[in-house]
Order: C-alpha cells, then structure tokens, then sequence
C-alpha cells in the first residue's frame, strides 16, 4: 500500500535497521527497486527531486508507483526529496505524496526552523510525515579541517532545539555524507560520535526513538565505476560510503538511507556495456532492460547485505 514513513521507521528503529530510499524519475528505475524489494519482502521509499519531479511529471510518478504497488504488493512511502519551498510541498501533496522533505539547511537557523514549520503544519493537517535538515553536507572539497566539519555538522543541541520547534517526523543530518559520485579524497570518514550524541540529547529531552536520515549515503560501487570506463566513460576518483558504514549507521537512530548516485551509476554501467558490446543494438528495450536488471540486483544487495529491511 501506499503508506507514510511513520511505522517503517518506527520498525526500523526498533529493530535497529533502515529503510532505503532511492531516487526514481523513470518506469525502469520504479520497476526496478519495487520488484527488488517486492521479492524480499521489504518496504521501501521512492523519492523524487524537485528536477524529477519536473523530468516525468507528478501524475505519471504517482501513477507509475501505484501501478508497482499493485504488482508487489509492498508497502512504499512516496516522498519528495529535498524540497525547496512550501509551493514545491503543496503540489507533491496534491498529487499524492505521502512523505515530504523541507530542506531549509542553506537557510540561517531561525529561517529553517520557521519555513520547516510552516510545512510541517500544512503537511500534518494533510496526513503527511515532514523530513527536514539540519546542518551541511560538505562536497569533497570542504571536507578539510575539524573547525570547518564543526561550521557545517549537525550542532546536537540545535537538533534536539530544532525537533522541538518544529515537530519534525525525521531529521537528515551531517555527519560527513556528501551528495554525488565524489565524497571523499582519502579515507572515507562518518562522524559516529556526534550522531551518538544527537540520539542521546534526543531522549534525555524525552523525544524517543526519532528518526534520523542520511542523505549522500550512495557507496558507489567500483564495479560499475569501472564498466562504465571501460565502455566509454570518464568517470575519476569516485568513492562513496563503504557498506559496513551504512551497516553501522542503520543499527544506530538512521532510519532512511539515500541513494540516488548508485542507481545513475549502475544504469550508466550496463547501458553503455549493451552499446559498447553490442553496437548494431538500437532496441530502447534492450538496454534499458539491461538497466532495469542491473539496477534491481543492486537494491536487492542493498536491502539484503545493508539495510537489513527484508521481510520486515
Ligand atoms: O540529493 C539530490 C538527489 O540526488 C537528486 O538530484 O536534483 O539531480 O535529481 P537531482
Ligand atoms: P547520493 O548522491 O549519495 O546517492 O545521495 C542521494 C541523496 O541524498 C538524495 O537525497
Ligand atoms: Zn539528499
Ligand atoms: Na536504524
């Protein structure tokens, strides 16, 4: 069914896993994640950009999920991925989104906290759960100093201050995670401790079991990094967040895990290994299909060997 996030992650804290959210904006990419988890018997979230949701259209993303929900019959929350005002929140909602992020972390503190809580009113008084984000998540570039990881981490008092203030449903926080296919130059890093402590600060306020997100979770995979080098490609230096990582933040407070750059990655690979392999192939089907496969045996790795969701 279509459901909202608040039971999955209230499983999913308790049994100390995550939910994968992977960002859709096609019917392969749908197909793709829904059969994965459909045959592991795990619920999942499919999320949509403000640039998706522009690319395909509310109408045929929500259709096209319903359509997956009635072939799996899993329960999938469909919610909208960084969010950027109250009039992006009210069109998704319209449409039938279950879930919404706010992203108000480029915002001074005040503002985020007054705009997620516009949201947060308008989406409760409508059934929605509200994500919203605080703090920065540094490209590979800022990711210097532990004076420049302070400015931009999440400030723990400031979370349990924010999910007060606002009546949030979740918190994304920045622990180290970036967005896209280059998130460290060396050794791949998560601040543990001050998620530890955010949890911690959390429940001494008497705000239990709360939800906390990890956005630019991909850990981008070398395997398909290098397919799609070897056919074509021109893609250096990626690295992602290392599975155990993962592993270690869904048996803590995450209870939704990102991924958007592996699912690119992963289509990228096998398309261009059809063209590179077979170059007299004009069929869409062909590898878009090859794709969809691909894509699906990744989802299936993730829930399985990371997130720990099946048959939940
Ligand atoms: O967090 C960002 C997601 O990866 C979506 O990116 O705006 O290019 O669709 P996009
Ligand atoms: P990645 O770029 O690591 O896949 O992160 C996706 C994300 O956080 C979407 O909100
Ligand atoms: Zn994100
Ligand atoms: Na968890």
């Amino acid at each position: 069914a279509l459901v909202t996030t608040k039971e999955m992650f209230q499983k999913a804290y308790e049994g100390k896993y995550a939910i994968g959210a992977f960002n859709i904006n096609n019917m392969e990419i749908i197909q793709a994640i829904t059969r994965a988890a459909g045959r592991l018997g795990s619920p999942v979230i499919l999320q949509v950009s403000k640039s998706a949701l522009k690319y395909a259209g509310p109408g045929y993303l929500r259709r096209m999920v319903e359509a997956a929900i009635e072939e799996t019959g899993i329960d999938v929350a469909l919610h909208l991925d960084h969010g950027p005002d109250l009039e992006t929140v009210k069109e998704v909602i319209e449409a039938g989104f279950t879930s919404v992020m706010f992203d108000g972390s480029h915002y001074d503190y005040e503002i985020n906290v007054a705009k997620t809580k516009e949201v947060v009113d308008y989406a409760h008084a409508r059934g929605v759960v509200v994500e919203a984000e605080l703090g920065k998540l540094a490209g590979v570039e800022d990711e210097v100093k532990v004076s420049a990881a302070d400015a931009t981490y999440t400030d723990p008092d400031q979370a349990v201050d924010f999910v007060k203030r606002t009546g949030v449903d979740s918190l994304a926080v920045a622990i180290g995670t970036s967005h896209g296919a280059y998130k460290f130059k060396g050794e791949a890093k998560l601040d543990f401790d001050r998620l530890a402590t955010i949890t911690a600060k959390l429940e001494a306020a008497g705000i239990h079991n709360f939800p906390i997100v990890l956005h630019g979770a991909s850990s981008v995979d070398p395997e398909s990094v290098a397919l799609c080098n070897k056919y074509g490609g021109d893609i250096k230096g990626a690295a992602g967040v290392p599975n155990e990582m993962l592993r270690k933040a869904a048996s803590m407070a995450v209870c939704k895990i990102n991924m958007d750059t592996d699912i690119r990655l992963a289509m990228t690979a096998a398309i261009r290994e059809v063209f590179g392999e077979q170059p007299a192939e004009f069929d869409p089907r062909k590898y878009l299909g090859a794709a969809r496969d691909r894509i699906e045996k990744l989802v299936e790795d993730k829930i399985k060997n990371v997130l720990g969701s099946n048959t939940k």
